[in-house]
């Protein structure tokens, strides 16, 4: 834990009144939230356990250790048994329908559990709740939900749980912006060698399909002094790599006073010692710099891999889209990228079925994922979110027709990558070891720069570190090595 935030923690007085600005409110809730579990915890003597569930992408998985950091200062043990749990959070997301029946089908189950356990606490947090209706459901159909709160207020966990604990009320906060943004609050890291970092929040990109712009909000980049303070912190408590996390990672700096660049900004958190990789989430095609490419063969800790998303490779598909690029225009742009950084491992994400795809569309998108050589591909197929503009588009494709280009493109997806991975068998690459292998405690699981994993023989003392690796074998999507001396 933080000692500056400890300190400051310890400095409240809990028979004063609550200070009225942050972070110290937040720091009074703590401290008034631990004197709650601590006699909780006495009168059942046991500790109170916290089980802190994520659904969603990565920007959510960041989210989740700043929860679970703030369950962990107020004495709450993390746990993955749900159905014992003292507290159940679900961090939810909203981007296809499936990760809100999902949360409803495991919610369902909580309301069985909370019936033998009255004493347990559930909250609802994220994407889903950004949405009016799905609150409104929640108010009227789920009961048993104690908090719920949404994207632009997580900071505040604390000081709604202490007005769960003190009232017999539903606590509903949800804010439609990010009025501020707190961040001097303990977080609880899962790797402790990696870390997630926001350089920016929200997006303004606006593409037909995506509701993410009406429940993250408006674009808005930190501050690059803020963060690389932040990734120094990190590295001096051991993290060697960090993820830096935007929904359009190109468009940083653009709602700051002095307009720094994102290649800027990676060029100045490459300097931080200590640090060894640096990875980041998500760049849009459309505006993708020569700067960022160069920067990214200039300097040997930024990882030779870059997620670009194509979403669909028929340039009238993508106008539709609103995607603001065509399939000639990514194509070049993946030569660029190869021809600057040949070993550089390219992946993306593609919907199969947005409104109106005729055979021809999906035959665009096969071919430039024959051109493109991805690594590999996540693949989804379309999900109509209520409030975008694809909702109300013509010609929504039928059930069969989805399912059946979904099983060519995954059938397309696997022929080019697996061929195109093998490009490293016999490679001596360096790996950071994430891991003890699943099937085999003997091996270790680490992932090398361009984000391929690799399983070798190795015990868990080698976690956290890097350590170079033969490639033997292309198995797919993954490689078998072994360890070099
Ligand atoms: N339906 C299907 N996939 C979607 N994505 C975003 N919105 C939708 C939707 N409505 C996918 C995009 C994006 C990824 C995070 O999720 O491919 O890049
Ligand atoms: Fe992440 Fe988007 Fe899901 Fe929100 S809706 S959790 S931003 S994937």
């Amino acid at each position: 834990m933080d000692t500056t935030i400890e300190n400051m923690i310890n400095s409240i007085d809990l028979s004063a009144p609550v200070p009225e600005y942050e972070p110290m409110r937040q720091y009074y809730y703590l401290k008034a939230c631990r004197k709650i579990v601590k006699e909780k915890s006495e009168a059942l003597n046991r500790p109170l356990t916290a089980v802190v569930s994520t659904f969603g992408c990565q920007m959510n998985a960041r989210d989740s250790e700043k929860l679970l950091g703030i369950l962990k200062d107020i004495g709450y043990q993390e746990s993955d048994d749900e159905e014992n749990a003292d507290f159940v959070i679900y961090n939810t997301c909203t981007v296809r329908e499936n990760a809100n029946l999902r949360v409803y089908g495991r919610l369902g189950q909580l309301k069985k559990v909370k019936r033998a356990n009255g004493e347990m606490i559930i909250a609802m947090c994220g994407c889903m709740m950004q949405e009016p209706e799905v609150v409104e459901k929640i108010k009227t159909s789920y009961k048993f939900v104690d908090i719920v709160f949404g994207t632009f207020n997580i900071f505040k966990l604390a000081e709604l749980m202490y007005m769960c604990f003190t009232g017999d009320e539903q606590v509903i906060d949800i804010w439609d912006s990010t009025k501020e943004v707190v961040e001097e609050l303990p977080t609880s890291r899962k790797y402790p060698f990696k870390s997630g970092v926001n350089i920016m929040f929200g997006c303004n990109n606006f593409c037909t399909y995506c509701i993410v712009p009406y429940v993250r909000g408006r674009e808005k980049s930190r501050e690059p002094k803020e963060i690389i303070r932040e990734i120094e912190r990190l590295v001096s408590d051991g993290v060697k790599e960090v993820m830096l996390l935007g929904q359009n990672v190109n468009s940083y700096g653009k709602t700051l006073d002095d307009n720094v660049t994102f290649a800027e900004l990676l060029r100045e958190i490459a300097k931080i010692d200590g640090l060894e990789r640096i990875r980041f989430m998500t760049p849009h095609p459309k505006d993708l710099s020569d700067e960022l490419i160069e920067a990214i063969r200039d300097n040997s800790k930024i990882c030779n891999h870059i997620h670009l998303p194509l979403q669909s490779g028929s340039s009238r598909l993508l106008k539709l889209m609103n995607r603001q690029y065509t399939k000639e225009h990514y194509l070049e742009l993946v030569d660029k990228i190869r021809n600057t950084i040949p070993d550089i491992s390219i992946t993306t994400d593609i919907i199969v079925g947005f409104p109106g795809e005729t055979e021809e569309d999906f035959e665009d998108t096969l071919d430039v994922v024959r051109k493109a050589k991805y690594d590999s591909a996540y693949t989804f197929i379309y999900s109509k979110r209520t409030g975008t503009p694809a909702a109300k588009m013509d010609g929504q494709v039928s059930e069969d027709i989805v399912k059946d280009r979904f099983n060519r493109l995954l059938a397309t997806v696997s022929e080019v990558s697996h061929e195109h991975i093998k490009r490293y068998e016999g490679m001596d690459m360096d790996v950071l070891v994430e891991d003890i292998d699943d099937h085999d405690n003997t091996f270790v699981t680490g992932r090398m720069t361009n984000n391929i994993l690799v399983h070798f023989k190795g015990d868990k003392e080698l976690i956290g570190s890097i350590v170079n690796v033969h490639l033997d074998e292309c198995k797919g999507f993954y490689y078998m090595g072994t360890k070099n001396d």
